[in-house]
C-alpha cells in the first residue's frame, strides 16, 4: 500500500498559560513502513482533555511528561488500515493511544500504546467510546463509588456540564442524593438543571457565586466530586459536614497556571479535611483497566434504558485541535470534547 502523508502536533516548547501555535507544531511528515509486530492505524477522533495541558507542562503527574519535540500525546478511536500484527487485524475500530495525528504505527512492544479492539458491530457511535462509554464515563462512575452518596445527602460537582461531571451528578441523583452543579454560564447551569436533572446549578461567573453555592447547600456538603480545585475547592471545603467524602478527580483551575509566583493561591480552608473528619481519596481512571469491561457495560445498560444523558461536542478537522484545547479553559463546551479527524473506511 502507498503510504499517505500523516499530520500531527509536536510538542516544540512547554507552554505557559494559553497553548501557542510554537508550542505545538502543525507539520506533515512521511508514514514511515511497517515493521513486524506493528499496525498502521488512521485516527477517527481525538479526545480532547484537561489532562492533556498537564501532559505538555513539566508537572509531577501521573504519567511523564510529553518529551519536547514528540508527538503530542493524547486518546483516539480509530481504524487499522494495515497490520503486521495479529491482535490487530485490519479494518477492525480501535481504542487508545493514537496521539495527536492522523496515523499512528502501533508497535507490540510499547505497553503505552496498547489498543483496544473496539466490538464488532459497534453498539454505539464510535466517539462515544471516549466519552460516556469511554474514559470520562469510567472517571464519573468510580468517583461516585469513592464519594458513595447516600439517599438525601448533598452531593456537589463542579464542571458539571462537562464530560466527567454531567455523567457523575445524573449517578449521583439515582442513588438519591440531592445533588448541586457548578458550571460557567447562565446557559449551562439551566442544562444541568432542566435537561440533566440536577437539583440546582450554581454559576461559577456570576459575583455571587459563593452565596448561590450556600444557598443550594442549606445543610451542609456530604460529597464535592471535585473537578476544579482552586478557590470552588477551597469554598467547598468550608461547607464539608463531618464525615463528609471527596473523590480528587481533578484540579482543572491549576492545569494552565504554570506561573508559580502568581497562581497556586493555596486553600486556606484545607484545615477542614482534619476538623471534619473529611476522607478524601485522589484516583486516576487508568489504575482500573480490570473494571473497565464491568463499568461500560453497565453504563450501556442505562443509556439503553435512557436512564442517562449524554452529549458531545464535536469540532471538525486535527488541524483545530490546539486552540480547541484552549477552549477547555474558558469553558466552552459541553459534555465531552471531541475532535472528528476523518471517517472510517468501509
Ligand atoms: N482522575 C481521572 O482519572 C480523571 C479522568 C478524566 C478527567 N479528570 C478530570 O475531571 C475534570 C473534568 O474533566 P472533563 O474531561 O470532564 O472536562 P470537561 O468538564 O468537559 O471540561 C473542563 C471544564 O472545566 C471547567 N473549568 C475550566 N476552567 C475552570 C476553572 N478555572 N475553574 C473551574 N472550572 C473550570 C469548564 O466548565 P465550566 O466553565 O462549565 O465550569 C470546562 O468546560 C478535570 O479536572 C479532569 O482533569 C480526571
Amino acid at each position: 500500500m502507498a503510504h499517505p502523508t500523516n499530520r500531527l502536533y509536536r510538542l516544540r516548547s512547554r507552554p505557559r498559560g494559553k497553548v501557542r501555535d510554537s508550542d505545538l507544531e502543525w507539520l506533515e511528515e512521511p508514514v514511515a513502513d511497517l515493521a513486524e509486530g506493528q499496525a498502521l492505524i488512521r485516527t477517527l477522533y481525538l479526545s480532547l482533555d484537561p489532562t492533556s495541558r498537564v501532559w505538555m507542562s513539566s508537572t509531577r503527574g501521573y504519567m511523564p511528561p510529553v518529551e519536547l519535540n514528540a508527538v503530542m500525546r493524547g486518546v483516539g478511536v480509530g481504524q487499522v488500515v494495515e497490520s503486521r500484527r495479529d491482535d490487530l487485524p485490519a479494518g477492525s475500530f480501535v481504542q487508545g493511544f493514537t496521539g495527536w495525528q492522523e496515523y499512528c504505527l502501533a508497535d507490540a512492544s510499547d505497553l503505552e500504546a496498547s489498543f483496544t479492539v473496539l466490538p464488532d458491530p459497534l453498539p454505539a457511535p464510535l466517539h462515544t467510546f471516549l466519552g460516556v462509554l469511554g474514559h470520562t464515563g469510567i472517571t464519573a462512575y468510580l468517583g461516585v463509588e469513592i464519594g458513595d452518596p447516600e439517599p438525601g445527602e448533598t452531593f456537589v460537582v463542579s464542571a458539571a456540564a462537562g464530560a466527567v461531571g454531567s455523567i457523575a451528578g445524573q449517578l449521583a441523583k439515582q442513588r438519591g442524593a440531592q445533588v448541586v452543579g457548578i458550571a460557567g454560564g447562565a446557559e449551562k447551569c439551566r442544562y444541568v438543571v432542566d435537561e440533566l436533572g440536577f437539583d440546582a446549578c450554581v454559576d461559577r461567573h456570576a459575583d455571587d457565586w459563593r452565596d448561590q453555592l450556600d444557598k443550594a447547600t442549606p445543610l451542609g456538603i456530604d460529597v464535592d466530586f471535585e473537578n476544579a480545585g482552586g478557590k470552588i475547592m477551597d469554598h467547598i471545603l468550608g461547607r464539608l459536614n463531618v464525615g463528609a467524602r471527596i473523590p480528587l478527580c481533578g484540579m482543572v483551575a491549576d492545569y494552565n497556571n504554570d506561573d508559580e509566583e502568581a497562581g497556586h493561591a493555596g486553600l486556606p480552608n484545607l484545615n477542614q479535611l482534619l476538623m471534619q473528619r473529611v476522607q478524601l481519596t485522589g484516583f486516576i481512571v487508568s489504575d482500573h483497566v480490570d473494571r473497565f469491561g464491568e463499568i461500560i457495560g453497565k453504563i450501556a445498560v442505562a443509556l439503553e434504558e435512557g436512564t442517562l444523558r449524554y452529549e458531545e461536542t464535536v469540532v471538525e478537522g486535527l488541524e483545530n485541535a490546539r486552540d480547541t484545547l484552549n477552549t477547555i479553559f474558558s469553558g466552552g463546551s459541553r459534555g465531552k470534547l471531541v475532535i472528528k479527524v476523518g471517517d472510517p473506511e468501509s
